[in-house]
């Protein structure tokens, strides 16, 4: 054993799956290269297939070469693997774990922290949980021990609140780390600091001199070869009640105490609780024209690939503030973004650019691809009488020149394992964000209200979405080196 070296097991459940291909060895693998992981850790693969270490090594190996940024330093990957074993383990057999306990303090040089990953499908969640309980594998008396679990927690109020009561058998809240990768993305993390580390737009951070916020998680492809899971999630479940619901409380929740992480998620579950309940009539569904010829979709599929909502929050900070919230596949282009407009000035003194018109101040937050912020304002045409909005922007790849933003999972990862859990989900914040899901699913499933809409592959949604918001005298906007609109 390396004298005062950290030693952390990790146990990827799934350990064959795409998640842990793509994602979470190599997420790992940065960590150790940039020291956050020393050598003293393990990392565990659990799964069923018969593979050995050096199947398991290799497989991974390939993932490592296709998702890191730069070349594989064959050295360092050697370290590296010298780190990766394989358990042949059944997530169905109870007695697979109790061999998996003994296999880890076999492996451990003494005490050690855990962390168990479980990256299979959502249904084996809660039997995994209680497995790991009844093998003793949840209990902290040699080291943490933490369930990190993927999404979808759930796929309703009472899923959810079921798979809560398994884990819960086997593990109190504080070890429960729910991911959801959009809190690991930086420019996420960002909007904390943004609003935190600054005094410039705090005080203008509200319905005094808000108009209204927009934030849209668009996609360009489309359900590809998930339809098998898609079909029966949709829009609303795959993205807005984790991804978007959570992006929301990061632009609209109150400074926290501190960085602490229940501080955060105090915060963020009180303005999700705050939002009041959605009429149907500010909800919008939609379904790309030519989703029910993919494979794994019904023919007479009702699944929306597209959803747009209008909601407001009831508190002081927030009351009457529209907030609008849309997400799709098979978008003309990948972008996720959040637009803050702001009110347009008591009075307008000066001529408009005819072609222009009034544009509103609106500051964009530009979540991905181009990472950054883009603030609209109005300036004085030179040699004219006449205002024009122009822009300011930051863009990371230039401010911060050589540094590379971290895929999502190695922060997330690195935070779990450290026991950070600001950037997860806490049992709550699901809860508030099912309540709110829930109705409108229900709804639109028991009272056919709103239709489902179609719109075009490549489009920018259904005109029904763009009716939304011109209800209220808006458009939606595109801040983010985008042309505006279609
Ligand atoms: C996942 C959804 O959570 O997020 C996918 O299940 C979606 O359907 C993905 O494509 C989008 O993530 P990102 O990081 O590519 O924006």
């Amino acid at each position: 054993m390396i004298p005062n070296c950290d030693s952390t097991t990790i146990v990827i459940f799934g350990a064959t799956g795409d998640l842990t291909y793509r994602k979470l060895i190599p997420a790992l693998y940065n960590n150790y290269r940039k020291e956050r992981l020393t050598e003293c850790s393990h990392i565990v693969g659990f799964a069923r297939r018969d593979w050995d270490d050096d199947t398991f090594r290799n497989r991974l190996k390939e993932g490592v070469v296709a998702f890191i940024d730069d070349d594989l330093d064959e050295a360092q990957w050697e370290a590296f693997a010298a780190m990766l074993t394989y358990f042949r383990g059944n997530l169905d057999h109870a007695g697979d774990f109790e061999k998996l306990a003994g296999y880890l303090d076999e492996i451990e040089d003494g005490p050690a922290d855990r962390l168990y990953y479980l990256a299979t499908s959502p249904s084996f969640y809660g039997p995994a949980s209680e497995y790991l309980g009844q093998a003793g594998l949840a209990n902290q008396r040699n080291g943490a021990r933490t369930l990190v679990v993927e999404k979808p927690f759930g796929r309703d109020f009472g899923s959810a609140m079921e798979l809560n009561e398994q884990i819960h058998s086997a593990f109190d809240e504080s070890q429960v780390y729910r991911i959801d990768h959009y809190l690991g993305k930086e420019t996420a993390q960002n909007i904390l600091f943004f609003r935190f580390a600054n005094t410039i737009f705090e005080p203008v951070w509200n319905r005094r001199y808000i108009d209204n916020i927009q934030i849209t998680v668009a996609e360009s492809v489309d359900v590809g070869d998930r339809a098998g899971y898609y079909d029966k999630a949709g829009v609303m479940r795959d993205m807005f009640q984790n991804h978007l619901l959570q992006l929301l409380a990061l632009v609209t929740m109150e400074p926290p105490a501190s960085l602490d992480a229940d501080a955060i998620r105090n915060e963020k579950a009180k303005v999700l609780g705050a939002i009041q309940p959605l009429a149907l009539e500010d909800t919008v569904r939609a379904q790309y024209a030519g989703y029910r010829e993919a494979d794994g979709v019904a023919d007479d599929s009702q699944t929306p690939t597209y959803a747009a909502l209008k909601l407001f929050i009831n508190n002081w900070r927030w009351k009457g503030v529209p907030f609008y919230l849309r997400s799709g596949k098979a978008m003309p282009e990948k972008t996720s973004e959040i637009s803050v407009q702001f009110q347009a000035p008591p009075d307008i003194m000066f001529s408009l650019n005819e072609q222009d018109g009034f544009t509103p101040n609106t500051l964009s937050i530009c979540v991905q691809p181009d990472e950054g912020m883009h603030l609209k304002f109005e300036a004085k045409v030179p040699d004219l009488n006449e205002s024009r909005s122009v822009d300011m922007d930051f863009h990371y790849r230039d401010a911060f020149k050589g540094v590379s933003l971290p895929d999502a999972y190695e922060r997330l990862l690195l935070d779990a394992i450290r026991g950070d859990a600001s950037l997860f989900a806490r049992s709550d914040e699901i809860k508030i964000a099912w309540k709110l899901i829930d109705p409108i699913i229900q709804g639109w499933e028991a009272k056919d209200t709103p239709p489902l809409a179609t719109y075009e592959p490549d489009s920018w949604g259904p005109a029904e979405a763009e009716a939304l918001v011109a209800r209220a005298g808006h458009e939606w906007w595109l801040g983010c080196g985008h042309e505006n609109g279609e």
